[in-house]
């Protein structure tokens, strides 16, 4: 029962693994390379080097649930964009599925089904996780979409909103929060093919996320 966490030495990944960690969870870290095995050793976590642009399957070896965490990043190219926010997800819902894969839980972002609304220069990386989103859905692949706002760098408060509404036009989300939602995602095998927008607010996350 062990959940492939693709992505996991960007910011929200690291968070997400000691959380995971500190309760036991069965993870591996997917990482790119050498220099960044001993943050996770140090912490007992196991690891498998891979890369969405190239030798990815062996990373499944063993696992039966995947986190998508990863992404181009702000500071590269719409080639990034398309090889790692585009392709990198249907690579991974298309092994999820050959390999039988309980659950891929995806991070895509808010309002990505509206890409030309987005400020001109997201709109790319909008578009590109609108399709890998759309792949998901039309896979057979069992699966939670997660939609955070903005991502901030603020201490976990665990309290979300699930919509704009509901988080009185707060557009945001903290990294550290978004790291929680994953985890109670992550147990709470129950849930499947369901699409949260996910927002600083106030309620829970098991209970806005149920
Ligand atoms: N920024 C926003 O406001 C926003 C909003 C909504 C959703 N999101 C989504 O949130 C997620 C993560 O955010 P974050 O802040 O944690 O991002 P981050 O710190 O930039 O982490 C992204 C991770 O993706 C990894 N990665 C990049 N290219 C890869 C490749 N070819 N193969 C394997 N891994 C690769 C990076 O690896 P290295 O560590 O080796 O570089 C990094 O660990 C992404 O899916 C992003 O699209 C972002």
């Amino acid at each position: 029962m062990t959940t492939l966490v693709i992505g996991a030495n960007g910011k929200i990944g690291r968070q997400f693994c000691e959380l995971a960690q500190a309760v036991d969870l069965p993870i591996r870290a997917m990482i790119r390379d050498e220099g960044q095995r001993p943050w996770f050793e140090e912490r007992g976590i196991e690891t498998v080097i891979a890369d969405l642009e190239g030798e990815l399957d062996h990373a499944f070896d063993g696992c039966d649930q995947a986190i998508f965490t990863a992404g181009s990043g702000p500071h590269t190219g719409p080639d990034k964009t398309l090889l790692i926010d585009l392709h990198g997800a249907i690579r991974v819902t298309d092994l999820a599925g050959e390999r039988g894969l309980s659950r891929l839980l995806m991070v895509s972002a808010m309002r990505a089904e509206k890409p030309l609304e987005a400020p001109e220069k997201l709109r790319p990386y909008m578009a590109a996780k609108h399709a890998a989103d759309a792949h998901l859905r039309a896979s057979a692949v069992p699966h939670l979409i997660l939609k955070p706002g903005r991502l901030v760098d603020e201490p976990a408060t665990q309290r979300v909103a699930t919509s704009l509404a509901e988080s009185d036009g707060v557009n945001s989300v903290s990294r550290a929060n978004v790291a929680h939602a994953l985890l109670h995602l992550a147990q709470a095998r129950d849930l499947l093919d369901r699409e949260y927008v996910l927002l600083d607010g106030e309620r829970p996350i098991a209970e806005a996320l149920s």
